[in-house]
């Protein structure tokens, strides 16, 4: 994996490349999710809102590709991380898992990190790269939202405490770690409330924290 120096333009098309990967990953494991659990009946709704996702996704994935493009790079001229397909084939047998795993942590997480993103480019001064980002990033809420949306929906029908299942599924199938600082606001405005994912932020910190003071590091 390359090094991202934001500070340097090799480092910004690092950084947008990866960005790139993840939207491009991001359109297959929508249009997955449609296709791969079709033994459990869902409501026309659950298409709809993936299918819109989908459609999304693909933009996002277009914009950034624009983007690398005009800073002389594309898609394709780095290496990328399979992160986010292996939390795909990680769940490929639950669709509980899925919802948990990809929109309520994974893209829960653009959530937390693009508004710094941004940060970035306005200080590098590229608004090719503000435009593409501000997209994604008022497009991610409904993402997110469509997960909680949908696995409240699943665990209601079952009778199960929906934050309990969530707990148990992330630690079982999510290997990485959920890092604060939170956007607790976009969370909250895509249905992920702070008691869902602070509780794993602390048990999954601590395994790969060094054993120290608390707060160091
Ligand atoms: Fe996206
Ligand atoms: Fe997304």
């Amino acid at each position: 994996m390359p090094r991202r120096r934001p500070g340097t333009l090799a480092g910004r098309i690092a950084l947008l490349h990866a960005v790139a990967h993840i939207e491009l990953n991001a359109v297959d494991l929508h249009w997955d999710i449609i296709a791969r659990f079709t033994d459990q009946p869902m409501p026309p709704g659950f298409y709809d809102d993936w299918v819109k996702a989908a459609d999304e996704e693909s933009k996002h994935f277009n914009l950034i590709c624009d983007v690398l493009e005009a800073m002389g790079s594309h898609y394709g001229a780095l290496p990328a991380h399979a992160g986010m397909w292996r939390a795909a084939e990680d769940t490929a047998g639950d669709l509980k898992a899925r919802l948990a795993v990809v929109p309520m942590v994974l893209e829960a997480r653009g959530l937390d990190v693009t508004p710094g993103m941004i940060e970035l480019f306005r200080k590098a001064d590229e608004p090719a790269a503000i435009a593409a980002l501000e997209v994604i990033y008022a497009e991610e809420v409904g993402h997110v939202a469509y997960g909680s949306k949908w696995f409240n929906w699943l665990c209601g029908r079952d009778g199960e405490d929906p934050k309990d299942i969530f707990h148990s599924l992330v630690r079982r199938h999510f290997h990485g770690a959920l890092k604060p600082p939170f956007n607790a606001e976009k969370r909250a405005e895509a249905g992920l409330p702070p008691d869902f994912y602070w509780p794993l932020a602390e048990v999954l910190g601590q395994d790969r924290l060094p054993k120290g003071p608390p707060g160091v590091g």
